[in-house]
């Protein structure tokens, strides 16, 4: 049984020891410029220091992408495509400039291959709907992991409702990673299409999407690829990778809320029914029939979030300039040391693979006896910002055999002191626990 902070007599955190905050090592001066442009990382928590580690939920985000929107609503706020003004065709041009570089940062080959929606959820529900809907027929498979997101499985679960398609998943062994020996007996001419996550964002495991890309393709199966959480962190090239389908959050790369990006082939985009109607995404309509403009457009009814996907550019042009394999780097050696340190804690189960190479900065973790939300409450008090629960994994957590678990995510702003202060706060949790159980 877990013990509830709430129903127990638990020693406030005042009552236990103060946690003695790490001095900055030259790894942290490194960083200090970094974490200078993102004026959140000054903030106090309850008079603490703010150490922001929940990056899997969304990334801070720096002074330039917050001033990009400003000097947008400033100087050239309109609406885009239809006006013939000064500003309407401002406001087109740095949105269309985003779309050019969100191609670039992805390498794909053409722009008219990038679409703007809300988020990666509706990303993946425009593929589910657009493409799914009207090339699937009964008995087609889609084959998924056992480790995916809510947002690339409930799509998925209305086409089975609809179409009368089957969703088979591959598993994951005890360590978080996927069992790829029964790729042949899954993967048939059934299979219309392979969705999955490139990263795991409740293990951290980073999933070998190449090789799975490569055996799909040999059955025909299209591929979709959730890079949720690998766009943010590491390089991603769609051409070498050969997907046919890419989603991803803005609001996940330093970028603002209310963006997301569908990167699709064109031949396939070309084919696809749109996802919405209304304003924008027409050639011609008339009283009781209409035509349909070319991708991009014509997945983008209505008036886009422009202010945000300008936004967006700004946060690609910080990601570019700081360089996305320095950042996968610095990480890698973040999530080098945190498997290290944390493997060293007998009372601290971690989950997802221990070679840090194929573990993404996510560490999920369990304290023995201890719910994860009373360690997100209690390393809360210590300014520590993490995330408890089942993370929109459910089938992955009932697989783990847990409700839920606390994660720690790191993006590059993250120090090694973070990670120690991190662990000196669990043991800050320990003792509150064991304190309360002997009473
Ligand atoms: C792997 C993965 N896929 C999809 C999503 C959904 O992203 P969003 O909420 O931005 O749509 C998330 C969000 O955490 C995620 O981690």
């Amino acid at each position: 049984m877990m013990t509830d902070i709430h129903s127990g007599n638990i020693p406030a955190a005042s009552d236990i020891p103060e946690t003695s905050r790490v001095p900055a090592s030259d790894g942290a001066k490194i960083f200090k410029k970094t974490r200078d442009d993102f004026p959140i990382l000054k903030r106090k928590i309850y008079g603490k220091p703010l150490i922001y580690l929940d990056n899997a939920a969304t990334s801070q985000k720096p002074f330039s992408v917050i001033q990009a929107i400003q000097t947008y609503y400033e100087n050239s706020n309109a609406n885009i495509h239809r006006g013939v003004h000064h500003l309407a065709e401002e406001a087109t041009s740095a949105y269309e400039a985003v779309r050019k570089k969100t191609a670039a940062f992805i390498h794909a080959k053409d722009h008219h291959s990038i679409l703007f929606t809300r988020n990666c959820t509706e990303a993946i529900n425009l593929a589910a709907f657009s493409w799914g809907r009207k090339f699937l027929k009964p008995g087609d498979e889609i084959l998924l992991t056992e480790m995916e997101h809510h947002s690339n499985l409930i799509p998925w679960h209305f086409l089975k409702n609809e179409k009368g398609i089957e969703l088979k998943f591959i598993p994951f062994n005890e360590e978080g990673i996927l069992n790829l020996s029964k790729l042949p007996e899954l993967l048939s001419s059934r299979t219309k299409l392979v969705s999955l996550t490139h990263i795991s964002n409740s293990l951290g495991t980073i999933n070998p999407i190449k090789q799975i890309i490569e055996a799909a393709h040999e059955k025909g199966a299209l591929v979709l690829i959730d890079g949720a959480q690998s766009v943010p962190h590491l390089p991603v090239d769609v051409q070498d990778l050969n997907c046919d389908f890419l989603a991803f959050s803005s609001h996940k790369m330093l970028g603002p809320t209310g963006v997301g990006i569908l990167y699709g082939k064109l031949e396939l985009l070309e084919a696809m029914d749109p996802f919405m109607g209304g304003g924008e995404m027409i050639r011609e309509v008339w009283l009781d029939h209409s035509t349909y403009s070319k991708p991009p457009w014509k997945y983008e009814a209505g008036t886009p979030n422009i202010a945000d996907t300008i936004g967006f550019g700004a946060a690609l042009d910080y990601l570019n300039q700081t360089g996305m394999k320095e950042i996968q780097k610095q990480e890698e050696e973040l999530t080098r040391f945190a498997l290290q340190r944390f493997s060293a804690e007998k009372e601290i189960k971690v989950y997802g693979p221990q070679n840090f190479k194929i573990h993404a900065g996510i560490i999920s973790f369990n304290l023995e006896g201890i719910h994860p939300h009373d360690v997100g409450t209690i390393l809360d008090q210590e300014g520590i910002a993490i995330r408890a629960g089942h993370h929109c994994t459910q089938p992955l957590m009932r697989k783990l055999g847990v409700s839920g678990t606390a994660r720690a995510s790191f993006y590059f702003y993250n120090t090694k002191e973070e990670v120690e202060l991190l662990l000196q706060s669990i043991q800050k949790v320990f003792q509150i626990f064991h304190h309360a159980a002997a009473r």
